[in-house]
């Protein structure tokens, strides 16, 4: 079977609307490189888009699905429920950042997780409003696009969305939104829109995964833990894309003072199958009443498998450290081809949640153009690299964090000509 073939029938089979972005079909995949079906081998520095900080195939995600698979793949958690989704409940509560006993509900995407995180803080609150952030990015479903702060592709011909949701201005010094703009820019919020006591929850990511790569100020963070006691308004932070292991702590709160009530997870904790959760104080987890959460393959078990031999490969191989020590080497290199490339206006990094975003160096302008020229070089050299930004000029690089060392060096190599070239 070859590419091209694949890609006519993909035209005829399925909706233009799933968009594609590599014109190759995957065949199989090992840790840090996959192969498509006409042999070709790219190193990924995709993962499947923030899901194999474990790599592809760990071979004890693997055994541990694997003996999954020899006792029972569902029951339906609500109805017959099991051991392992009771332990990995205990294992998050555990380590999950937030203020007293937690508890954790899991679900199987991370749009889901989002969905829920925002029924348990209008269920506790008794409170509609949702504040949310510009360029922040939740997911597909109706109120995570809705809450999604990005217009296009996500939102474009799916109005109307679920009401009651605002948008504030996220930090970026980059495009000179300062901390305190950001924060006026919640007052505008409570003095136009919605008044505090009317909200639920304010919805962050603590560094924005398709908005660009964008870490939150720590004095943000601050006053928005101090805005919501002071509102009795819960803060929410998605950890969808920034958590386990990916910004050199399993989960990137953990950078700052404050802890939020309520976080959402997914991707790389159940390393490629698909699982999320919601964990959070156990008061407000428990504001639903019994049977308003769940669904039918929410906690799936082999997913549920997967995530207990995620959580030992991270512990195991010190996955945390890895992501500081890879990141560090990352930002060298596109420091060192900041000289030689003037169209990198930002490099910046949270542990091996890196980004380099790019400006027409004589305009000032972002420049998708120039980024998707060194993605193109990247792909054709051997690297498979991922965009992100609300201006399409970001390039996020996502490697799993158990890539090998060799191979991680020949990507940066391949990296550096690729923007230096
Ligand atoms: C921060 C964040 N939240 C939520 C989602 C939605 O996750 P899913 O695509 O699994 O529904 C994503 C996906 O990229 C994300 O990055």
């Amino acid at each position: 079977m070859k590419n091209n073939e694949l890609h006519q029938r993909r035209l005829q089979a399925t909706p233009r609307g799933i968009g594609v972005m590599c014109g190759f079909y995957a065949e199989k995949a090992e840790n840090a490189t996959l192969w498509d079906v006409e042999g070709n081998e790219v190193i990924d520095f995709a993962a499947g888009i923030a899901v194999l900080n474990t790599g592809h195939r760990h071979p004890k995600v693997m055994a541990a699905v694997e003996k999954q698979l020899q006792a029972f793949t569902h029951t339906a958690y609500q109805i017959v429920p099991y051991e392992s989704y009771v332990s990995l409940a205990e294992r998050i509560n555990e380590r999950v950042p937030v203020d007293g006993p937690a508890k954790t509900a899991f679900f199987s995407t991370g749009a889901e997780a989002v969905e829920n995180a925002v029924k348990i803080a209008r269920a506790y609150t008794k409170r509609p409003g949702v504040i949310t952030f510009g360029g922040g990015f939740h997911g597909r479903t109706f109120m995570t696009m809705a809450l999604t702060g990005k217009v296009a592709p996500y939102k474009i011909g799916f109005g109307p969305f679920p009401g009651s949701i605002y948008h504030a201005q996220y930090p970026n010094a980059l495009h000179g939104v300062s901390t305190d703009d950001a924060l006026k820019s919640l007052e505008r919020i409570f003095k136009a829109d919605i008044a505090p006591d009317q909200v639920a929850a304010i919805l962050l990511e603590p560094v924005q995964g398709e908005g660009g790569f964008n870490v939150a100020p720590a004095d943000f963070m601050n006053a928005l833990r101090k805005l919501c006691d002071n509102h009795g308004i819960l803060l929410i932070v998605d950890e969808v894309q920034s958590g386990f292991a990916r910004t050199g702590k399993l989960f990137a709160s953990e950078y700052y003072d404050v802890k939020p009530d309520l976080i959402t997870m997914a991707k790389s904790l159940a390393g490629g199958l698909p699982l999320s959760a919601v964990a959070g104080r156990a008061e407000v987890m428990d504001a639903p009443a019994p049977g308003g959460l769940g669904g039918t393959y929410a906690g799936n078990p082999l997913a549920v498998a997967a995530a207990h031999a995620v959580l030992d490969v991270i512990d195991e191989e010190n996955l945390c450290e890895r992501a500081n020590h890879l990141g560090k080497h990352l930002v060298e290199v596109l420091t060192q081809a900041k000289a030689q490339c003037p169209y990198i206006a930002d490099v910046r990094a949270q542990g091996s949640m890196v980004a380099a975003e790019f400006n027409d160096p004589s305009t000032g302008a972002p420049s998708p153009e120039f980024t998707k020229q060194v993605q193109d070089k990247a792909l054709a050299a051997g690297v498979l690299l991922l965009s992100c930004g609300v201006y399409g000029n970001v390039i996020r690089f996502l490697y799993p964090l158990t890539i090998p060392e060799v191979q991680f060096r020949k990507a940066l190599d391949i990296i550096h000509q690729s923007l230096t070239r």
